[in-house]
């Protein structure tokens, strides 16, 4: 009965979430996307319009999915769901080819140069380096192919330059502002009482940062500590290292920081949840307990970290929904192959997750 009644409340946060782009809806205040100017739509519409269109022939489209990095978790869990769901929507499996850029900007231009000599219908592509954005856009709307970002939002003048030009090239992505935000919410609402072990009279922590290049790395660095200060909390950084979404890099950070700082570390703000897992060993084999003297925070909701905070052991993490995420691309995706146009801008929001739902997450997930 309780686990029906978390369900329905995760379900009805979902449902925000799908809808919540437009701005009405959403769970926490987040600042505009970035391209606030263009015309934006949420995963849900797109995916409407996606099936009116009734499908042209997809069986015999091909797509070209450019991946920045295999080795990454968040990337695996959203390539496999989005390779599934275009089959589900009418894709044959041997015309969709997704590539390991290899977290290599030149390896994944290469890539792309092969999927236009290759003369695909569409190309869905995460770039290694969003400041790459303008030169892969150039190079695949010259080739008359539309083009579907994911994951790593170009900045703001090279979204708008699609809406001037009226090119078929889109974002599909959430904003990394309101994940940070929810991190740092997290961590507030425990009250600045049960943060305090050191009695300093502020929160001091440490920060595991993504790849620096990426918005998302930036934004939850900044609006997670944003989250604590809004809510009057006093800050003290002890550290901030790259960790560049790597579990075993997470965990040596934490492990050096806690050699540095001890007892003084109350709270480890990690940009995503490899990075988590990472800290949480190392806070583990300080002898340090989460929940106790410590607080973890990470983002994305992989399984793991939500059994841990089911468990106890992470704090909490927010839900990076690859489903909204990848459906959302695949439906913009077969828009462009049935010669239709999609908003520039298709967003998702973030889902927080602690004790509180991380069990009905955790079976939504499975
Ligand atoms: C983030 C995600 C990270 C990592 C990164 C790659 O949205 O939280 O875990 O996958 O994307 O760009």
């Amino acid at each position: 009965m309780k686990k029906k009644v978390l369900s329905l409340l995760l379900a009805a946060a979902m449902t925000a979430a799908l809808v919540g782009c437009a701005g009405a809806a959403a769970p926490a205040p987040a600042a505009e996307p970035a391209a606030e100017a263009a015309e934006t739509s949420d995963a849900a519409d797109v995916a409407e319009t996606a099936a009116d269109a009734a499908s042209g022939d997809l069986a015999n489209a091909k797509v070209g999915i450019c991946i920045y990095q295999f080795a990454d978790n968040f990337m695996t869990l959203f390539r496999t769901e989005l390779e599934n769901y275009l089959i589900s929507q009418g894709f044959a499996k041997e015309n969709i080819s997704i590539q390991d850029g290899a977290n290599d900007q030149a390896t994944q231009t290469n890539q792309i140069q092969n999927f236009i000599t290759e003369g695909v219908d569409v190309l869905i592509i995460n770039p290694v380096n969003s400041s790459s954005a303008e030169t892969i856009t150039d190079m695949v709307v010259n080739a008359g192919i539309p083009l579907v970002y994911i994951n790593r939002e170009p900045d703001a003048a090279e979204e708008q330059r699609w809406q001037d030009n009226n090119w078929n090239v889109c974002y599909v992505g959430c904003d990394a502002r309101q994940s940070g935000t929810m991190q740092g919410q997290i961590i507030a609402d425990l009250g600045l009482e049960a943060i305090d072990f050191n009695g300093n009279g502020k929160v001091d922590y440490i920060m595991v940062e993504g790849d620096p290049e990426n918005i998302d790395a930036q934004y939850r660095t900044e609006f997670s500590v944003k989250a604590l200060t809004d809510a009057g909390m006093e800050v003290n950084e002890l550290d901030d290292q790259v960790g560049n979404w790597d579990q075993a890099q997470g965990q040596q950070i934490v492990a050096n920081a806690l050699a540095n700082h001890g007892n003084d570390i109350e709270v480890v703000f990690c940009n995503n949840d490899a990075m988590a897992l990472g800290a949480l060993q190392a806070i583990q084999t300080a002898g340090r307990t989460v929940g106790k003297d410590i607080y973890l925070v990470g983002v994305d909701a992989l399984t793991e970290v939500v059994e841990d905070v089911i468990a106890g052991t992470i704090t909490g993490t927010v839900f990076n929904d690859h489903i909204a995420q990848s459906h959302g691309a695949a439906d913009a995706a077969i828009n462009f192959v049935n010669g239709n146009t999609n908003d520039y801008y298709i967003g998702c929001d973030y889902v927080k997750v602690t004790t509180e739902n991380a069990q009905a997450t955790l079976d939504s997930l499975k």
